[in-house]
């Protein structure tokens, strides 16, 4: 299969999302002197041309393509093509109303935005492989092309009738029977029985609390359908260039598609990362989601867009200061990027986007945002070589799965403060703070390479899942896991006693009597620390160590912290103080190690393949040692001993 090495060949990829045809063909002369002056050495093309390339039902335009095609490949500049099918052109809406998609409460959801297509709809499959199959056939053979990409963030839902159609089908495969699905779905409960399978449709607006296995498994489907339409577009291009990577890009940590499913049908594995510049947490975020394309991608993979400067879609949109996107590029490189890439190279002066930044702002050549990417393009040609096509591995594995989202994120739980995603931030920022590098895991996923398995939360588990974690302790793992894990079966029915017995088994669990969740500004004290979000009332078993106890109120006494062994079960959210000390003294005792000892709080240090990235996200220079001799790859400078980093700075070291 080809890798993404296939479209590098030794140089990260630079350069971003480009939309010539908001432009006059002058400007394209333009932009290709500022790319070239840059180090700009891909663009993506097309992501959002269908009405360019298709104007009416079955005409093509490839001129304008053509034209740039041509010139991108005299510049010595890679395209990235991309099909168009986010957005189709208003006919096909216009004529066939059937492909947009419906919400739940019955509206559709109109032309005049992006996006508005129906995963289930047939007739849009059918336009999307016909103009996929044109652009394959005429630019399979263009010299400019390095790797195609498909359509562009997946992400949209469909209880329309058709998307009804395809997911009784889809119910029937999984389930066979109307009874199996019966059984799975609990519908003895509210007189929610089917006896006949037309009769089901997609969860759409309900009078109260609608049934959560259908819902789940609604999710499901969503993310199998998107797919399918994914793996039609990929095999069509595929069949032209077998040589050539095929992508397609993520959100990050979006809800919507099962990554580590549709992940196994790329050759890269693709991620949009947009950290808020004044979010305290923006740095820890963004290597959450690093941390976790490169596990997807179990090697290299692709910053497929960032932002230069502000987004235009939160509600206040901050750019970003001086410095701070070349530490943020710097930081997904070392995390594993071999390519850097933006929305957008020029800033549109039109359409819903024209107040988000670009890698060109409105201020042009001579704005600070252009000067500063040309700068880090230049760094990132002196670092390529040494980079790129290096992996890392690391000692411990967050485990996460969409799954177990799905299924723990519906109404009618324990408490609607604890949130998924939120717990995986909080417990992979207690691991960046206490400087440990980490990837992320399926639960099913082979784990005994990792030192240290760390469960933020994982609603509900199959089987597998659990025997896997079971197996990886008794193989001398050492595992910390979070409340509300192994509740429920991948059903989401209930396991026997609120917890699988198992999982109660080997952290020492004897009865779990009740969850006490919190409300959003309490806390519970734990001797030492401060709780938060979830208490529990937890009876023991003889075994079970309890590191610590909730004091006072209800549960005094009770294990707020619990061992058994290596297991470990958290039975509260501490302060992230605490959380940050646990997981380390968790990690020391079980082996795994900082890259770096006595590191500054805001710098990080990473390893990837045989150099050592160091950066300081703070706004003060910090002086970091370093053991040894090292050459800095930007500076050209020996470090021995210790290394100086000013705001934002970056020390990529080589031995
Ligand atoms: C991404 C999208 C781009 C652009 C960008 C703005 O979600 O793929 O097309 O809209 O956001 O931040």
């Amino acid at each position: 299969m080809p890798s993404l090495n296939d479209a590098t060949r030794g140089r990260i990829l630079y350069g971003g999302d480009y939309n010539p045809e908001q432009w006059p063909e002058e400007t394209w002369l333009e932009d290709v002197r500022l790319m070239k002056d840059a180090g700009v050495n891909s663009v993506t093309l097309g992501v959002f041309s269908w009405a360019k390339l298709e104007p009416r039902p079955g005409e093509r335009d490839f001129g304008w393509l053509d034209r740039l095609m041509d010139l991108m490949h005299e510049n010595g500049i890679g395209v990235v093509l991309a099909t168009p099918t986010a957005s189709p052109p208003p006919w096909m809406g216009h004529l066939h109303p059937d492909t947009l998609p419906v919400d739940q409460d019955g509206r559709t959801e109109w032309w005049g935005g992006r996006q508005h297509f129906s995963h289930s709809s047939a007739t849009y499959r059918r336009y999307a492989a016909a103009v996929t199959e044109d652009l394959a056939a005429r630019y399979g053979g263009h010299p400019a092309l390095t790797m195609w990409h498909i359509n562009n963030e997946y992400c949209t839902y469909d209880w329309s009738d058709e998307a009804a159609v395809r997911f009784r089908g889809w119910l029937q495969g999984r389930y066979g029977t109307l009874d199996a699905l019966n059984e799975a779905w609990g519908t003895a409960f509210w007189s929610q029985g089917y006896g006949d399978w037309a009769q089901i449709h997609t969860p759409r607006h309900a009078h109260y609390l609608k049934n959560p296995t259908q819902v789940l498994d609604f999710k499901r489907f969503t993310s199998d359908m998107l797919l399918e339409c994914y793996v039609a577009e990929r095999d069509i291009v595929r069949r032209a260039t077998p040589h050539l990577p095929v992508t397609t890009n993520f959100m990050p940590l979006w809800v919507g598609q099962d990554a580590w499913r549709w992940a196994e049908e790329e050759d890269v594995v693709s991620v949009d990362l947009y950290p808020d510049p004044r979010d305290p947490l923006g740095a820890q975020n963004g290597a959450l989601v690093q941390d976790m394309t490169r596990s997807q991608a179990r090697g290299p993979w692709m910053l497929m867009e960032q932002a230069a400067g502000p987004v235009n879609w939160r509600g206040v949109n901050h750019p970003k200061p001086r410095g701070l996107n070349r530490l943020w590029s710097l930081q997904a490189v070392a995390r594993g990027a071999d390519a850097v890439c933006y929305f957008q190279w020029r800033q549109s002066r039109q359409g819903a986007e024209k107040f988000h930044s670009g890698m060109v702002s409105h201020a042009g050549e001579e704005g600070r945002t252009y000067q500063e990417v040309k700068q880090l393009g230049a760094e990132l040609a002196r670092i390529s070589a040494e980079v790129t096509g290096s992996h890392t591995a690391n000692d411990i594995a967050v485990l996460h799965d969409w799954h177990a989202w799905w299924a723990g994120a519906q109404d009618g739980r324990p408490s609607t403060q604890v949130d998924y995603p939120d717990l995986l931030r909080a417990w992979h920022r207690a691991l960046w703070e206490a400087h440990l590098t980490t990837d992320f895991a399926h639960p099913e996923h082979d784990l005994s390479a990792y030192k240290l398995v760390v469960v933020p939360q994982l609603y509900a588990l199959t089987d597998a899942a659990i025997e896997n974690l079971l197996a990886y302790v008794r193989d001398g793992g050492t595992l910390v896991s979070g409340f509300l894990t192994g509740v429920a079966d991948e059903d989401d029915r209930v396991r026997a006693g609120g917890m699988d017995a198992r999982l109660r088994e080997l952290f020492g669990i004897r009865t779990l009597h009740e969850w006490w969740p919190l409300d959003a500004d309490e806390h519970v004290e734990c001797g030492g620390f401060r709780g938060t979000l979830w208490s529990e009332e937890i009876e023991t078993s003889e075994e079970a160590e309890v590191e610590a106890a909730y004091k006072g109120g209800e549960l005094d006494g009770l294990p707020a912290v619990l061992r058994k062994g290596r297991a470990w079960y958290l039975s509260t959210l501490p302060e992230p103080d605490a959380m940050r000390d646990l997981l380390a003294r968790v990690a020391a005792g079980a082996g795994a190690r900082p890259v770096l000892d006595a590191l500054p709080a805001q710098v990080e240090a990473v390893r990837r393949g045989d150099l050592l990235f160091v950066l300081n996200h703070g706004r003060e220079s910090v002086t970091v040692e370093v053991p040894g001799t090292h050459h800095d790859l930007l500076t050209g400078a020996t470090v021995r001993g210790e290394v100086t980093l000013g705001r934002y700075g970056v020390a990529v070291l080589k031995p």
